[in-house]
């Protein structure tokens, strides 16, 4: 696993900030994007409780709770739940941390953990574990963590080049990224069969330069782009699908993988 630093931020701090900063989700999730298709994915064919790990703003737990799921959703940032329940009241939320679960084991039928794993600095193998223990035999699990390949090593060169640190100012964690097979021995290790890994391209690089960003997206919005994808223009996205094609490892964003308790 390689780590990513950045000047300023660290997990929980960064999380706080930006979620102060985004308005609530609208509740829309688009089922043909990221992360609506791999949550749609996986959550066909099961049945009984559904737990959104790290659930954010509550984009994927509202569109199954509205669709009459039993869902709960956990995060560590209150003032995320907060926001939504200001949307959906009666939505069950829960704040609290995902490497010590505040579940029985086996209470969930499927977790849906997106973005989430890759915020932890360590202890990503005991996360996942404590995700199986709350999931039932032959439980599923959807999680995506952010890819270590030559797309992000490009982000993360940029991203160094724009916020240089000081003469001994200290970096600090940002994410950690995990190359497809280290990731999916994470999960066998912790007592999950691998049913699919998609190589996904959310937030591609491309979507920084106003130029390969759809028309209605040139101005930044983060609930558009939370809620719609990150959508390019035709260039863009015909730049983005060539090198997805030939090498998806390499220039994906995100790694998801369906699993189930083995
Ligand atoms: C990339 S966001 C994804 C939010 C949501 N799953 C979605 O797709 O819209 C990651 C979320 O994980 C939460 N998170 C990060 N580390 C966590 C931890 N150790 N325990 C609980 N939540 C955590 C963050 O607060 C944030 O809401």
């Amino acid at each position: 696993m390689r780590i990513t630093y950045r000047s300023h931020g660290g997990n929980q701090a960064y999380w706080q900030e930006r979620w102060e900063q985004a308005p609530a989700d609208s509740g829309g999730l688009n089922l043909a994007a990221y992360p609506g298709r791999f949550a749609a994915e996986a959550l066909a064919g099961t049945e009984g409780p559904v737990l959104e790990a790290g659930c954010g703003l509550g984009r994927v737990l509202r569109h199954y709770h509205g669709q009459g799921r039993e869902i709960i959703g956990l995060d560590f940032i209150a003032d995320a739940l907060a926001k939504i329940r200001t949307q959906e009241p009666e939505l069950p939320l829960l704040a609290g941390d995902v490497t010590g679960l505040p579940f029985a084991d086996k209470s969930f039928a499927a977790v849906l953990a997106f973005g989430v794993y890759h915020n932890l600095p360590q202890g990503v193998a005991e996360a996942l574990s404590e995700c199986r223990r709350v999931l039932t035999k032959g439980g599923v699990l959807c999680v995506s963590v952010r890819a270590d390949n030559l797309h992000n090593r490009c982000i993360d060169w940029l991203a160094a080049r724009q916020a240089r640190t000081a003469p001994g100012e200290a970096k600090v964690f940002h994410k950690a990224n995990f190359r497809a097979d280290e990731f999916a021995g994470l999960l066998r290790g912790a007592g999950f069969r691998l049913r699919i890994m998609h190589f996904v391209e959310n937030y591609p690089l491309l979507y920084k330069f106003r130029v390969f960003r759809a028309a209605d997206h040139k101005h930044f919005d983060e609930g558009l782009a939370r809620a719609e994808g990150y959508r390019l223009s035709s260039l863009g996205h015909g730049l983005q699908a060539l090198s997805n094609r030939f090498w998806p490892a390499q220039f994906c964003t995100t790694i998801v993988a369906i699993a189930e308790v083995a």
